[in-house]
This record gives C-alpha cells, sequence and structure tokens, in this order.
C-alpha cells in the first residue's frame, strides 16, 4: 500500500498531494492575504504549487512573498518575454493537475462564467483542461447578489467547477453574513479529495460516533464511563481530511467544520445515528455506550436514607451498532470498537461476528498509559474477512489514517464490485 503519511508534531498528517501540481489563481480580494497559508499547507501535503495573480491581486499580496512561500516564480504578466517559447498562459495550462481560485472574487467569478480573457490569470484558465476549483470571497452583498449568483451557477452547472461555499461571519468591512473565504484546511482537503489521491474518502457519507453516553440517575448523578471521545474526534478529523462527508454524534462538545450532534444517552446516541444511518455510507461506532440505564429517573435529587444499602434498578440500552448490523445495507461499511480488560482477541472477534460488523479495533485497557484519556492508543484491527493486524502504540490521529486507508480501500473494492 502506497504510504502517503507524515510526522508533524507528533501528529501524523495525511499528504497525498505528491507529483501533484496546483496553479493557483488568486484574485484582488482582502483574503488574497490567507494564500500564504493556503500554498504552506498544499506544500505540507506535497503539491508543487505555481501562483498566477490577477492584476488588483499585488494589491493585497506581494509576488516576492508568495514565491518565497510557494518556492515557486509567480506569474503575473502575459506577454513577459522568458526563456521559454511557449506563451505563459499555455505552458500553465499544461502544468496544471488541478486549478484552484482562491480568493475569487465577484469580478473574477463573472469573467470566468463568460468566458472573458483579459489577463494571464482568466486566459490559462480558459486554456486549461484541469478541473477547476473556486473559493470565493467577498462581501456579503456582492455574494448574494443575483449577477454574482448566476455567475456562480454558470460555473458550477455548465462548465462543471466545483463552488467552495464561502462561510458566515464578520468580514474585513464590518458586514456580517456569507462571503468570508471557507478556512484554508477545508480548501486544502476538497484540493487532495478531487485529485482523487489514494486514500481519498471524497463523497463518502461517514457517520461516527464519540464519547460516552451519560445515563441520568436523578438530576445530579449519572451512570457514565471514562471515554474521553478522542478516538472518535480524531477518527472524524481525519475522515474529513480525506474529504469526506463527516458527520459526529458526540457526547463531547467539539468545533468542527463538520456538523456534530451533541446527545447525552445511548437513547439519543441511538436516535441521531438511526435518522443519519440510512443515507450513510459507513457508520463506525467508537463511543462508549452504556449497557445499562436507570429504569427509573428520579425528577428530584435522590436523599440518603437511613438504609445502609440503595438499590438502583437498571434496564438494557439498546445495542445501536447490534441493530444496524442487521439492517445494513450490502455496501455500507460498519466498524465498532472494543475496549476490553481480557481475552481481548476473542471477545473481540466475537463481537465482530455477532454484530455483524466489518471491522473491529479492539484495544487492552489494562495496558498503562494508553487507552480513555489518553492521546495514544495500542490497537488490533479485526476484519470479517479474517485480516487481523497489529498497530503499536502512537497517536490516536496516526490509528484514525490507518482505519481510513482500510475504509478508503474498501470503497474502492465496493466501487470495483459494482462496476463488474
Ligand atoms: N455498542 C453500541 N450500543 C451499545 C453498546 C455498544 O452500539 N449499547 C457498540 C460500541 O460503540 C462499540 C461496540 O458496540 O463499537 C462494542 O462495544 P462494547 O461495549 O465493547 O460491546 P458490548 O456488546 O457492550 O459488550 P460488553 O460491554 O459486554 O463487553
Amino acid at each position: 500500500m502506497k504510504k502517503s503519511k507524515k510526522l508533524v508534531n507528533n501528529q501524523v498528517s495525511f499528504q497525498g498531494l505528491e507529483n501533484k501540481t496546483i496553479v493557483l489563481g488568486i484574485s484582488g480580494g482582502i483574503a488574497a492575504y490567507k494564500c500564504l497559508d493556503l500554498i504552506s499547507s498544499l506544500r505540507g501535503m506535497g503539491a508543487n504549487v505555481h501562483c498566477v495573480l490577477s492584476h488588483n491581486a499585488h494589491e493585497f499580496v506581494t509576488p516576492l512573498s508568495l514565491s518565497t512561500i510557494s518556492r515557486n516564480k509567480v506569474h503575473t504578466n502575459n506577454f513577459e518575454i522568458k526563456d521559454s517559447w511557449q506563451p505563459e498562459h499555455i505552458e500553465l495550462a499544461k502544468l496544471a493537475d488541478l486549478i484552484l481560485i482562491a480568493p475569487a472574487t465577484a469580478d473574477i467569478i463573472a469573467k470566468l462564467a463568460h468566458g472573458i480573457c483579459d489577463d494571464l490569470l482568466t486566459t490559462f484558465v480558459l486554456a486549461s483542461k484541469a478541473k477547476v476549483l473556486i473559493a470565493p470571497a467577498m462581501n456579503p452583498n456582492m455574494y448574494d447578489h443575483p449577477a454574482t449568483k448566476h455567475n456562480l451557477s454558470i460555473l458550477e452547472h455548465k462548465l462543471r467547477y466545483q463552488i467552495i461555499a464561502p462561510e458566515f461571519g464578520e468580514m474585513a468591512c464590518g458586514d456580517i453574513g456569507y462571503g468570508k473565504m471557507a478556512q484554508i484546511s477545508s480548501i486544502a482537503q476538497i484540493v487532495a479529495s478531487r485529485l482523487e489521491v489514494h486514500g481519498s474518502l471524497f463523497e463518502k457519507k461517514i457517520l461516527i460516533t464519540a464519547g460516552g453516553t451519560r445515563e441520568p440517575i436523578d438530576p445530579v448523578r449519572f451512570i457514565g464511563n471514562r471515554s474521553s471521545g478522542k478516538m472518535g474526534i480524531a477518527m472524524a478529523d481525519a475522515a474529513y481530511a480525506r474529504g469526506a462527508d463527516v458527520t459526529l454524534v458526540s457526547t463531547v462538545k467539539v468545533e468542527r467544520s463538520y456538523p456534530v450532534i451533541l446527545v447525552e444517552t445511548a437513547q439519543e446516541m441511538q436516535e441521531s445515528v438511526e435518522s443519519e444511518f440510512d443515507t450513510c455510507d459507513a457508520l463506525i461506532m467508537t463511543a462508549a455506550v452504556a449497557d445499562f440505564r436507570p429504569l427509573f429517573v428520579s425528577v428530584h435529587k435522590i436523599k440518603k436514607s437511613d438504609s445502609e444499602d440503595f438499590t438502583l434498578d437498571l434496564t438494557q440500552n439498546p445495542d445501536i451498532i447490534d441493530l444496524l448490523g442487521r439492517v445494513k445495507r450490502e455496501n455500507q461499511i460498519i466498524i465498532g470498537f472494543a475496549a476490553e480488560s481480557e481475552e481481548l482477541l476473542s471477545n473481540a472477534s466475537q463481537k465482530l461476528k455477532r454484530k455483524k460488523l466489518d471491522l473491529i479495533i479492539a484495544n487492552d485497557i489494562t495496558v498503562p498509559e494508553i487507552g480513555f484519556g489518553s492521546d495514544d492508543n495500542a490497537v488490533i484491527i479485526l476484519s470479517n474477512d479474517g485480516n487481523k493486524e497489529t498497530l503499536p502504540r502512537m497517536p490516536k490521529r496516526a490509528i484514525a489514517e490507518h482505519i481510513c486507508d482500510i475504509l478508503a480501500s474498501r470503497f474502492l473494492e465496493i466501487k470495483e464490485l459494482t462496476l463488474h
């Protein structure tokens, strides 16, 4: 399997853009200053980045900083005398595996929609057959304007360019609304997935659960467990970084660019997972779901009584993964986790079979310093085709990347099977 990962600050990051050339078109908006970070991200993923500036972009970012960060000459002028005999727009057009226009102003969007070629940037885009991604950034009223909407629709539907939707927020001018350029990490992830690099999960809908459920006893107390949610969140981040359409159902509050549904109890988790399950390609149940909940939840705080003993009646919670394993479509993938304190392999393989899972990720919770609450873990991955893989201690994100690799290969197998 081709390796496309590297360790940065003890975190594994997904690369995958080696040998890919991205031509970054920068038009004249305030968000142009963010291009320096964007170039760094793309280069960090292995890409070779060439920048083309529109005339106005010079006002916001300098060719010197762009060429220093990209480590390539910056292209600005259509009629420059240079070493190569080929016109610059044709040379750039052939060089690009992918064209990314970020930021894309209302002006460049309008020009591209109507085939206007009045500078190097517009000319080379028209001359190229590469995929084009557009990351608009402008004032909310300009973004909302029917002319811009119409032009974006031409780009998206007629020319098949992919629009990376801007985000909501406060603009440099102080206005609030949609128009902020998408986050650099999101743009970089979409670039990777559009290039269909190895291990991509582009357009796969992946539902992930994280954390430990809490089952209320009274308004103050609950039955809980030690799960920190770190593994599930690492799973969701890794899948999102590979272009997946991620939904995280979590008992732990996190701010992310993908949707996070906050739940508390096993029943709430079941409800959220079931409502998303039909449309998902894979379910990854990382959460530690309480097997039992109090039969009755006291409305008031339970008081100490004179008796030495206190009995709490419990009733069984639904086994979410088990129920969904029974109704899953043939091409849906279900992955479970098993934290065991004894008989690791036999317990995990029984769960794999009993719950009709595709994979189970098993870990031994008796090993000190890894597991619950830790940033690291060591796991054994058992798969329904009989494979067994042992991953030594490593960051949870690295384990998540490994699971994403397996998931991406499974999706490829499914795709090949449906094609034949
Ligand atoms: N799981 C679930 N619903 C439950 C319990 C567990 O969906 N009510 C899922 C977990 O998210 C995990 C897998 O089942 O992916 C295995 O969880 P685990 O607690 O190890 O399995 P149990 O079947 O509960 O077995 P036991 O607690 O007896 O070890």
